[in-house]
Parts: structure tokens; C-alpha cells; sequence
């Protein structure tokens, strides 16, 4: 039986308003910004310190995904330093364990030892992710801060898929975030007030989402690593957005995507050994990760970002917070702001995740939720 999300999509195909891509005038504004991100980003965030200073953390249990390199590495080192419970949650667990010898090693007569452990989760896959969510509940401990930075960009690379069936950009910087946020929704209700910070980017104004065909499979566009990209982190902002107004303002929980800027780190991996050159040949342009890492810490500590959240919320604004690499609240694409578009998104991604769609309320409530996704 089509769902009513399919029947809505049918009905709105009909009459031709179902839109099929980014216009013209939309695509070369997107990629005005990342232009101009890259030019100019050093000079958007002159006013921020480097490294960031942090408002005290001690209290504070925070989960990071893929902090293994780049971005993720100096979000847990530094929360570490400044006091937080830091859990690294990587798919290499020896490169995060000698990670940790490496800084207390270095942090050795400066303070307490570094509060970090390891945990292993591969967003590859969702069984992964769930694994891991049942892991952390069941300690029924409170988590203040989860911030989904994993992600991978493919460059040039073929189409690939998980195991679960899923286009693999979608699914590690998209939907196994996602499945991530919902199931340790009980943590973070306990932790309350407590921050979801997704690690987004500016590639998302060039991205588009068709949610009947988020694995661009149908044939009506041509895959690109770009095109993948940029719509998984266009998907994560629709999801997020909605997630942020189905959360009820007593369950504490904040939700913000974050741009980090353009950062020297190892997402140029598939680059060609040439370009990779060029790009660090110009650490001018190009953030340090310890500068990249400023908007996520910003997200995920700065007193200001719940209440900012809040009056979104009363605002009836069309998305969730997003924080500009310069750490100021900014406003995503015009297309993220596509509300009826971020409702399909939301309940395809349930359905691709295997939630049902009450899932986020059942989980808030206390009472218990499986997800059936699929597996190949
Ligand atoms: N660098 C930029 O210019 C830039 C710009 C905008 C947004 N971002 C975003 O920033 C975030 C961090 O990226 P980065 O630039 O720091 O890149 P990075 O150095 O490549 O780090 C990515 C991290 O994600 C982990 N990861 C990848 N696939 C994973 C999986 N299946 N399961 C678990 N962890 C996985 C990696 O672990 P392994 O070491 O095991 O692969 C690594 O620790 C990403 O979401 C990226 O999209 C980056």
C-alpha cells in the first residue's frame, strides 16, 4: 500500500508542484556562497580566538562521531581539555586509543587527567548505530551534547552503497546521524538541557533532495560525488528542522546544524595527490581544523544557542538553528527552508531508518521503539 507521504507526492506530481531540482537562479546563488565562503571566511570570523575559549564543561557528557581526524579530533581534544566526559565514537577504535595515550600524555601536570573513551560505531552501517545507542542507554546516564560530525566526501568516486542499501554519502552524513539523535533521545531527555549539533556545510546551498529518490537511482539526475554530498547535508538540515519542531519545548533538548567552513583536514583524501597540494598549498584561504572546530564548539557549549533554538521555535521558524563558521546564527539555503519538501524528507528518513513515525514522541515519553530497517 503507498504511504500517504507517496499518495501527497502523486497528487502534488499531478499538478506539476512537486519540484524536481534547484532552479537555475538557485544553484549559481548556492555557489556564489561557497565561493565567497572560501575567499572570505578568514575574514568573517576575524573576531573569533584561536583556539576558542570555552565556557566551563566539567558538568558536561559529550559524544562525538568520527573524531579520529580533522574537525572531530580538536572537538574532542579540546572538550576534553576544558573538562567534559568526551566519548569518541569512531569505527577505528586503535587510532582514537592511541589518540588518547598521545594527549594525556601531553596534557600530563596541566590538570586532572583527560574523562575520554572510546566507543565504536561505524555509520556504514545501522546496525552499527543501533548497537551503539543501546550500549549508551542502557548505562541510563545522562548525555548533554551529541554532535554527529562523521561524514565522508567521496570526490569524484562512483556511486557506492551500504550494506543497508543506501548511497553512501546519504547514509553516513545523513541518515545514520539521524538514526543516531532519535534512539539516544532518552539519554539526552535525562541530560536535559541537552544540545544535537550536526557538522554541516556550506556545500548543502548547492544540494537538492528528491525524497522518492534519495539514492538517485531513478535515472532523472546523474550521480555525482557533488550531488551526493551536497544533498545528504541538505537532507540532514530538512531533517533536523523538523525534528527541532517535533521536540517539545519541555523535553530540553536544543538541535542545531553548524557550518565549520572550508578546513584543511583529511576529507580531501579522494582529491587527486595534485589538487590535494594545491589545497594545502593555500592555508591562507583554508581553515586549520582547530579553526574549523570553532562553530561546533560554539553549537555545543555557548550558553546562548538554547535560547536562540527556543525562539525559533515560538517563531514557527521553517528550520532549525544554523550557526555560519563565523559563529553566528545564519539562515540555510533557500530550499532548506522548503517546509513541505523537510516534511517528506523527514518521513522518508524514518522510513529508510525504520522508525515508525511516532518514533521521536514514543522515545521522549519514555516507552520503548525497534526499528526494522533493511539489510542486504
Ligand atoms: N573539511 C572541510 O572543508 C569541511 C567543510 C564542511 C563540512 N565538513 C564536515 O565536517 C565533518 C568532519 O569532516 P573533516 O573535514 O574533519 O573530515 P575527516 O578529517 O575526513 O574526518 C572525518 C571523520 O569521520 C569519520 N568517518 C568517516 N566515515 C565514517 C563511518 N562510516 N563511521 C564512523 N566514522 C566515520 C572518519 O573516520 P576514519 O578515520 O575511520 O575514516 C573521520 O574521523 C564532516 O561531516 C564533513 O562533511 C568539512
Amino acid at each position: 500500500m503507498p504511504s500517504p507521504s507517496r499518495k501527497t507526492d502523486e497528487r502534488l506530481n499531478e499538478m506539476g508542484k512537486v519540484k524536481k531540482g534547484l532552479g537555475w537562479i538557485e544553484w549559481l546563488r548556492g555557489w556564489l556562497y561557497v565561493i565567497l565562503e572560501f575567499f572570505f571566511q578568514r575574514i568573517m570570523a576575524s573576531h573569533l580566538q584561536n583556539p576558542m575559549p570555552l565556557p566551563p564543561v566539567n558538568e558536561i557528557t559529550c559524544i562525538i562521531t568520527g573524531c579520529t581526524s580533522g574537525i572531530g579530533l580538536e572537538l574532542a581534544r579540546q572538550l576534553a581539555e576544558s573538562g567534559a566526559h568526551v566519548v569518541m565514537a569512531v569505527r577505528n577504535q586503535k587510532a582514537a586509543h592511541e589518540l588518547i595515550q598521545k594527549w594525556q600524555t601531553e596534557w600530563c601536570g596541566k590538570g586532572l587527567p583527560l574523562n575520554i573513551e572510546v566507543m565504536e560505531l561505524d555509520l556504514l552501517s545501522l546496525e552499527s548505530v543501533v548497537q551503539f545507542s543501546e550500549a549508551w542507554n542502557a548505562r541510563l546516564g545522562p548525555l548533554h551534547v551529541l554532535i554527529n560530525n562523521a561524514g565522508i566526501f567521496s570526490i569524484g568516486e562512483p556511486q557506492k552503497f551500504s550494506k543497508n542499501g543506501y548511497e553512501q554519502h546519504m547514509q553516513v552524513n545523513h541518515l545514520a546521524p539521524a538514526l543516531l539523535s532519535v534512539l539516544l533521545l532518552p539519554s539526552l531527555v535525562r541530560g536535559s538541557p541537552s544540545r544535537i549539533i550536526n557538522v554541516n556545510s556550506v556545500m548543502h546551498y548547492v544540494g537538492f533532495v528528491d525524497p522518492e529518490d534519495m539514492n538517485v537511482v531513478s535515472g532523472k539526475r546523474k550521480f555525482t560525488s557533488v550531488m551526493g554530498y551536497s544533498g545528504s547535508k541538505l537532507a540532514q538540515i530538512m531533517f533536523s528542522s523538523i525534528l527541532h519542531k517535533r521536540l517539545p519545548a519541555e523535553a530540553g533538548i536544543s538541535v542545531a546544524c553548524v557550518s565549520p567552513g572550508i578546513v584543511d583536514t583529511n576529507v580531501t583524501r579522494d582529491l587527486p595527490k595534485l589538487v590535494q597540494v594545491g589545497y594545502h598549498l593555500i592555508p591562507y584561504f583554508v581553515f586549520s581544523p582547530q579553526e574549523g572546530s570553532r562553530s561546533a564548539l560554539f553549537g555545543a557549549t555557548d550558553p546562548q544557542v538554547p535560547e536562540y533554538c527556543e525562539l525559533l521555535k515560538a517563531d514557527e521558524w521553517p528550520t532549525c538553528a544554523y550557526i555560519s563558521l563565523d559563529c553566528r546564527p545564519s539562515n540555510p539555503s533557500e530550499e532548506a527552508h522548503n517546509i513541505e519538501n523537510s516534511y517528506r524528507v523527514w518521513e522518508k528518513t524514518l522510513e529508510m531508518i525504520g522508525l515508525p513515525s511516532d518514533a521521536v514522541e514514543r522515545l521522549i515519553e519514555g516507552e520503548e521503539v525497534s526499528c526494522h530497517y533493511s539489510s542486504h
